[in-house]
């Protein structure tokens, strides 16, 4: 058997004004996510455990209570989204409605300009798939697409399905194998 462990970083600054993107620090709720991750995680003693983030402040701050060694990995920063980045979503109607049209038409191949797309993000995090395969009990910290991108690959989404799947705040996801098939768990934290 293998586990891994994955969740998004608290709620951010950013989330509370719907933007996007962006190295905002963690809200008073998503520093209480922190707080509740760590003590979770605390009182697992889950055996050599691992911590992976990404290298922005949001999941850094959220980890850092968690009693394993971390690193902070560029790999796993959220999907970029260039001259977007820092504005809501209505923001980007108004300033670029036609890359906007664009995105909501194929949101899995659209890729903002001098950000990614999707696709960009899949193969950016490929390396640590791989590492991910070849380890246990690690717990990633990282962001909304990225871990579309990560849990996706390991439940056998299809590609077009990505960029719509479900990662909620505040919820550790836990994916562990049984022979080749992984299975699910949510357990949202009560913060
Ligand atoms: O809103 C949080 C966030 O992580 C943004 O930083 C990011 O751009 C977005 O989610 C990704 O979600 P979507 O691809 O659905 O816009």
């Amino acid at each position: 058997p293998h586990t891994l462990y994955f969740s998004r970083h608290g709620e951010s600054e950013y989330n509370v004004l719907g933007k996007v993107g962006g190295d905002a620090v963690l809200s008073a709720r998503g520093e209480r996510y922190a707080q509740a991750l760590a003590t979770k995680f605390n009182a697992m003693r889950i055996p050599d455990l691992r911590v992976l983030t990404s290298r922005l402040r949001r999941t850094i701050a959220t980890a850092r209570g968690v009693e394993a060694p971390q690193e902070h990995v560029a790999a796993l920063n959220e999907l970029y989204a260039g001259i977007c980045e820092g504005l809501s979503y209505e923001e980007m109607q108004e300033h670029y409605p036609q890359e906007f049209a664009w995105r909501d038409q194929d949101k899995l191949r659209y890729r903002y300009p001098w950000g990614e797309s999707y696709i960009d993000a899949m193969q950016r995090v490929e390396p640590v798939i791989a590492e991910l395969q070849r380890s246990n009990n690690i717990l990633v910290v990282s962001h909304q697409a990225v871990l579309r991108c990560i849990i996706g690959f390991f439940t056998d989404k299809k590609p077009e399905e990505l960029p719509y799947m479900e990662v909620p705040l505040h919820t550790i996801i836990r994916v562990s194998s049984h022979g080749y098939n992984y299975k699910v768990d949510f357990f949202k934290l009560p913060i």
